[in-house]
């Protein structure tokens, strides 16, 4: 019996990841750059034991679709060169698969947990590589921070990874979760993206101009310019629903008091203070704003009507092994 713990935090995406390159698992159409949360994690432990006869999975103490995790294990010990079954047992302190990015944490978790449980010692550009099968955003949550995903070009994906940016200490940002949901998604982001080419008329210039947005900010973190940083992130969030919405059929992932959150976000911004939306393929509204201005944001935000509750985070950092 071999096994190991690893802890993940979820990221979510300031310039968004949409789309997939045709080829195998989870090559993306458009780069993407991400901070990782602090507050938001992932626990997961893998055994790897002969006694068992298939692979067993529990998720947050129920037992969990091992499907999906049979094929990832598959990847990890098709180069362990080993065919020993594993039993995982994972917990997300937050609620899973409602737009909060449990996939991303949950895979990464998975990623370092079981190549070590396996004996491989990939290095972290291996196990963002290995992450992103399991979810294309998982690849981020391998670093802590500010994080780069790169599409890649190779049919292979050894070149789609995600590498760090910034350290959480080089610009220790703030970000503030508005609850406004807790049920799981009803359309989750694989079936919600695939097949955009023929699904979408805007599916075109989205990956067309991403390349432009990747740069322009890339450049505005360099500077630590936030105002820059913020306007982008919530075009590149706008522009994702607008792309989801025009799916056929259309995705529509808000509810009113994500609408709510977002016109709250902006009213404290004419008031002065330094913060910016982001939403990923869920209701709930993350906000972006200057160190120290975290308190005010969350009370305001759950002052909004329809907001469950809210969660405070630093930049978080990356993914690790635990004893
Ligand atoms: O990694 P996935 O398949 O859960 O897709 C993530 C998609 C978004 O969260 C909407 C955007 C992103 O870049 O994280």
């Amino acid at each position: 019996m071999s096994q190991a713990t690893a802890r993940a935090h979820s990221n979510i995406a300031l310039i968004k990841y949409w789309g997939k390159r045709r080829g195998p698992r989870n090559l993306p159409a458009v780069g993407s750059i991400s901070v990782t949360l602090d507050a938001l994690y992932t626990d997961t432990t893998v055994v790897f034991d002969s006694a068992l006869d298939a692979d067993r999975a529990e998720l947050d103490g129920r037992p969990a679709d091992a499907a999906r995790l049979t094929a990832f294990l598959d990847l990890v010990r098709e180069r362990a060169e080993i065919d020993t079954r594993a039993s995982i047992v994972s917990a997300n302190n937050f609620p899973t698969g409602a737009g909060l990015a449990s996939s991303a944490s949950g895979f990464a978790a998975l990623a370092l947990a079981a190549s070590t449980a396996a004996g491989l010692e990939l290095d972290p550009r291996e196990l963002s590589i290995l992450a992103r099968q399991g979810s294309g955003s998982a690849a981020r949550s391998i670093f802590g921070g500010f994080a780069e995903m790169y599409r890649g070009e190779q049919d292979d994906g050894s070149d789609a990874f995600a590498e760090p940016m910034l350290a959480p200490a080089d610009w220790p940002l703030e970000i503030v979760v508005a609850v406004t949901d807790l049920a799981a998604k009803a359309v989750n982001s694989s079936i919600g993206m695939s097949h955009l080419d023929r699904r979408s008329d805007y599916y075109g210039a989205w990956v067309e101009h991403s390349e432009g947005d990747l740069a322009a900010m890339r450049e505005a973190i360099t500077a630590r310019d936030l105002e820059t940083v913020g306007a982008l992130t919530e075009m590149s969030c706008l522009k994702l629903h607008g792309l989801m919405m025009s799916t056929r059929p259309g995705l529509i992932y808000w509810n009113p008091a994500t609408v709510a959150a977002i016109q709250a976000v902006r009213g404290l911004r004419a008031a002065g203070i330094p913060v910016y939306f982001t939403i990923d393929a869920g209701p709930q509204v993350k906000a972006l704003c200057a160190p120290g201005h975290g308190e005010a944001v969350a009370r305001e935000l759950e002052s909004v009507p329809g907001v469950l509750e809210t969660r405070r985070s630093a930049l978080g950092p990356a993914a690790r092994l635990r004893a």
